[in-house]
This record gives C-alpha cells, structure tokens and sequence, in this order.
C-alpha cells in the first residue's frame, strides 16, 4: 500500500494547477478503494445470510399508481433533478466517442431524447427540471461540444466528470501509468470506475450542493441507453408526499426477470437491510440458484431515486458502503491489469427507508447491441416528445428475440444492411446470421431465421413478406 502511495505521489508530481487539484481527490478515493480492496479476504458475502427481501420492501407500481397524483405536483418536480449516467462510450457497437451521441431513432441520439423528454416535462408543467450528466474523461469533451445544440432548450444542462482511476498491474498491484498524459503509451492507463462513483465525483464537483441550495431534494438516476427511463411523476409523488419522519431515501426500479436477463442484479435481504446482489458476488455453487426465475424474481433496471441531503450526509461520514468490483482485462499489447470499480445500486443498503418498486418492462428498454437498436427503431414502438411507447398495432406486449450475427455487430454495418428497417408488428423471433441485406419495406412475421453461410451472401429483396420461414445459404424454404 505504501509503495502504491508512493507511485501516486509521483504521477501527480507531472501536472500542476487546477488538473493537479481534481487528480489529487480522484486518487484519495482511489487510495480508500485500493485500500479496502486489499483488507477483503475471502468471499465477502455469505449466501446463508441472504434472504428474500420482505413483502412490503418491494412495491408493486400498480399500488403506488393507485394512489393517484395531486394538483401540486408542480411542486414536486421542482424539488427534482435528472441524472444520466454517461460514462461509457459506444465501443462494443463499434462506434467511436460517446454513447449517448449514438442515433437512436429518426437521427435522433439518446442525448437528444433525453433532452427532449424533459423539455417537454418542463414546458407541460411549468417547471425547470434540470439535467445532470455525468460524465467521464472519456466523453467529457464530446458531449460538451453537442450541448451547445440545445442551448434554446428548455432544460438547463449541467455536467460533471466523474474520476479517474489508475489501472493495476495484476501482479504489482501498482499502477500501469507512467505520467497522468492520457495518450501514448498511458491510453491505457486510466478507466472511469463505474457508475458507483458518482457519490464521490458528484459531491465533490459542487453540484451537489449547489442543487440541495437550490431547494432540490432528489436526483432520478438511470443509464442513458435506457430509453424507458422517463421521469415518472408516482414514483416522484410517493417520494415527496412520505412523512419526513419515515422518508425513503433511496428507491430502486426492479422489474420482473425473464429467462433472457438471469445475469440482472437483484435485490435480497442480508443483514436486515435491502442489498443489491451481483452475479459477480455470487458464490460458484450457487449461481444457478442466482439466475433461477422463481428464487429471485425480479433485476435492477438501474433507474433509481436518490435523496440528495442523504447522499451528502453519508458521503461526508464516508458511509457509503459499496461492494468492490474486480474487472480483469489484458491491455492491447498482453498485460494483464484490475480495475477496481463500484456500481451506484449497490449503495442502497446505507440510506434509510429504502424501497424497491416493481415496475413495468417498459421501464427498461436499454439499448446494449444493433439487435436492441433493430427492435427502437421499428415500427413496434411509437416516439412521442423524446419517449418511446410500444405500438398499440402490436397485438402482443410482448417485444420480440431479435438475434443478428457478428456481421451486424457495429452501427455502421447493421445501417448498410438494412435498406429500410423491416416492418416487425408481428414479429415473434428473428436470427439473422452471415452475409445478409435487407431491401426496402420488408416485413418479417412469426419465427424468421435467415443463415447465410460462410462465402454465399443473401439479399432479402425489397417488399418481401418472410413469415414462419427459414432462408439459407440456397435452400429456401
Ligand atoms: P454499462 O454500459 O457499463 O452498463 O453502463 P451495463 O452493461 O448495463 O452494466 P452495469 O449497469 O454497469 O452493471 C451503464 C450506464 O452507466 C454509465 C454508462 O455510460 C451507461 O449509461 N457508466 C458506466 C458511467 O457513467 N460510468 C462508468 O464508469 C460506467
């Protein structure tokens, strides 16, 4: 630990000024996480102490929108800020930059719809609902640049970078950067340490206390790729109506699980308060237990309600008790290296009251791959002031298993196979794999699988109706 100390005192030897103030709080929380990182021994969690969370710790939606909402709600939404977590860059859709500025729908990027939902929110209510993104350094510069587009917006905009962290030699335990440069031969270096971060980066940017002055109570969280994530005015009114004796500070949106995300975190008991179990965390032996649908019925959508008092009086008593994430990766020239990172639900066990509401699918609806952006971009959802609703026309709620095959895996490439996006109303199941185009106004019904094998290519012609049917390399059935 001490020599760990003594190569982080000499990485910020190399920079001077306001760059040398920020990288020197970064490190002091990377020295309490490197720090607990080190105490851990042995499993830190044991599986006989988890339990099934009690009834009443986690609501059914239905029974909060019973209630109603008041004439006052104005009022409510004033005591609000919206909070994007926009960290990540779109890498694993083989895009460049951030995420966020990824085009989702009709040329419009998650950025745009966010600002867009809360436009509209602010202009329907008369309100100034803020929006906060959180940033990191590597999409700080980029998303600055974009938000001078919505400068005429009715929303007002603030941003902050969240930390960053040294990676680790696997077997040093030391840090890989030779200078705090973000280039050369350090652009590996570095790594933003997850969305956990965001108590520490967001207090100590300021914001925080410049919000709770400005009268607001609580922040809605959520990942910007989430396209349910709206800020939905029940979960607000249940907040903010609560007597202040009994206040929740802390609400995390679950939903039920589906075969298809047994690898969600869920939500257990463990030491008589509500816990955020990860996959990660599980003990081998029981991560089929984990993954069953019935044991743990329900996933973290990672959309969240935080107070903003609470999360300033546990920060400032370093209460923020958050399970350290390992990630392993191998640098692009073979060295094995650990970042250390946190998830932000994983905090939920150190605020009081806190609550899980189980709401509705529609309230997760991330896009991770081209098959989820295939799905927002089809006619099965309709786009109304930035929000994205299913198609009354589809006759099942239900979205259909879109599986497109590694030629379709980068935005770029899944755009120029597809001449226009297929009408997929009555679409169940669609496996695209090979060397596949899609012409104009095709429509895809029912079970569609379509394998172009390896040197044959397929191209579905323009105004095609595939339904039931499996197309292959030349047997068409
Ligand atoms: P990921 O893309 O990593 O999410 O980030 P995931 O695969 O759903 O898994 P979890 O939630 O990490 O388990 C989710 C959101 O968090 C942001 C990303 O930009 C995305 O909006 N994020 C992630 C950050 O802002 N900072 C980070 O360090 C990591």
């Amino acid at each position: 630990e001490s020599s760990m100390h003594g190569e982080l005192e000499k990485l910020l030897s190399t920079i001077k000024g306001q760059e040398a103030e920020v990288s020197k709080k970064d490190f002091e929380g990377f020295k309490r996480l490197f720090h607990r990182f080190l105490q851990v021994k042995g499993p830190p969690i044991d599986w006989a102490k988890i339990h099934r969370p009690p009834e009443d710790s986690i609501q059914p939606y239905e029974k909060i929108k019973a209630r109603g909402l008041p004439d006052g709600i104005t009022a409510s939404l004033n005591k609000l800020a919206v909070v994007k977590l926009n960290g990540g860059l779109g890498t694993s859709m083989g895009c460049k930059g951030p995420k966020s500025l990824i085009s989702v729908r009709n040329e419009n990027t998650f950025l745009d719809l966010t600002v867009q939902q809360i436009e509209h929110l602010n202009k329907t209510y008369n309100t100034d609902v803020p929006l906060v993104l959180m940033n990191s350094f590597n999409t700080d510069e980029d998303t600055k640049k974009i938000l001078q587009k919505y400068t005429h917006h009715r929303v007002k905009i603030h941003t902050f970078n969240q930390s960053r962290y040294p990676r680790i030699n696997k077997e040093s335990l030391l840090p890989v950067a030779t200078s705090m440069t973000l280039s050369g031969e350090n652009s590996e270096a570095w790594y933003p340490p997850g969305h956990g971060d965001i108590y520490a980066s967001f207090y100590n940017s300021g914001l925080l206390d410049k919000l709770i002055a400005e009268g607001k109570e609580y922040i809605f969280v959520s990942n910007i790729d989430n396209l349910g994530a709206t800020v939905d005015l029940h979960i607000l009114n249940h907040l903010i109506s609560q007597p202040s004796n009994k206040r929740c500070e802390f609400v995390m949106e679950v939903t039920d699980k589906t075969r298809a995300d047994v690898k969600g975190g869920t939500l257990t008991e463990y030491d008589g308060k509500l816990r955020l179990l990860e996959i990660a965390q599980v003990p081998k032996a029981h991560v089929d237990e984990f993954k069953s649908v019935t044991k743990f019925k329900i996933f973290n959508t990672n959309n969240l309600w935080i107070s903003l008092p609470a999360i300033k009086r546990l920060h400032e008593q370093n209460a923020m008790d958050m399970e350290i994430i390992v990630n392993p990766k191998t640098l692009d020239g073979g060295l094995n290296v650990l970042q250390l990172e946190t998830a932000v639900g994983a905090a939920i066990k150190s605020f009081d009251n806190a609550l899980g509401i189980n709401v509705p699918r529609s309230r997760f609806l991330p896009v991770k791959t081209t098959s989820d952006l295939l799905l927002v971009m089809s006619n099965l959802y309709r786009l109304e002031a930035g929000s994205l609703t299913m198609s009354e026309k589809r006759e099942f709620p239900t979205t259909p298993h879109v599986k497109l095959g590694s030629s379709f895996t980068k935005v770029h490439d899944y755009l120029r196979r597809f001449e226009s996006i297929p009408d997929m109303l009555e679409l169940d199941h669609l496996t695209v794999s090979g060397d596949v185009t899609f012409g104009k106004q095709v429509t895809l019904k029912g079970t569609v699988i379509i394998i172009a094998n390896h040197g044959d290519r397929i191209d579905i012609p323009a105004g095609a109706v595939l339904e039931n049917k499996i197309v292959s390399g030349n047997l068409r059935i």
